[in-house]
């Protein structure tokens, strides 16, 4: 299996509008593979304007915000492409589309890196952060997965806020929990 890193992708549609989503990088050579499921806002944004800023963040609310419906992060525009990236990315990486593979569920669309940027420095692996990540993936599955095994996931994962998370993890936790307790209260 490929490497994939964790990125908040920008895309905009053919009038500009720009929109966030976290998806995984997925390892191609010099490049990187987006592969969104269908139905998606990237997904059809990247078929319209052929490019993207994969933009590398730590900041664990941006993850969990956008599953939680929380759209509205700053963003600036980016260097060589017509894409936004987020303003307060680590670093970011300008991609443009170079070969779609179309598939009836997931296409991938082949990146090439057209320019990167460093904005400020990663500052070492936190255990809450990497818990928010895997809550936020986990709460995109509520409705393909049993609740007993999203439940003991989640206890897992609390450990690690409970003893490591600052300010920004607990807010971004917080949300989640929110949301997966609105997910069981309507099923
Ligand atoms: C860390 C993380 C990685 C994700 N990676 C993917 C991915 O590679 N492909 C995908 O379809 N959805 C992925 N998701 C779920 C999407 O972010 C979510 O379904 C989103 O709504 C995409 O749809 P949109 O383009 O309409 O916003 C990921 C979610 C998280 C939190």
């Amino acid at each position: 299996m490929p490497m994939i890193r964790e990125a908040v992708v920008t895309t905009i549609d053919r009038s500009g509008l720009a929109h966030l989503a976290p998806l995984g990088l997925i390892e191609d050579g010099q490049g990187w593979v987006i592969a969104p499921f269908r139905p998606s806002t990237s997904l059809d944004n990247l078929v319209e304007t052929p490019f993207a800023v994969a933009n590398y963040t730590d900041d664990a609310r941006i993850f969990a915000g956008l599953v939680t419906g929380r759209r509205d992060w700053p963003l600036v525009p980016a260097a060589k492409v017509p894409v936004p990236r987020l303003a307060d990315a680590l670093a970011h990486a300008e991609l443009g589309i170079a070969r779609i593979e179309d598939d009836a569920a997931r296409p991938r669309f082949h990146c090439e890196i057209l320019h990167r940027e460093q904005h400020a420095p990663f500052a070492g692996f936190n255990r809450a952060k990497n818990a928010v990540l895997e809550c936020a993936i986990l709460l995109t599955r509520l409705h393909m997965l049993p609740r007993d095994k999203i439940e003991r996931e989640i206890a897992y994962l609390a450990t690690a806020i409970e003893k490591t998370a600052g300010p920004q993890e607990r807010e971004a936790w917080s949300w989640l929990m929110q949301k997966r307790e609105a997910f069981y209260a309507e099923n």
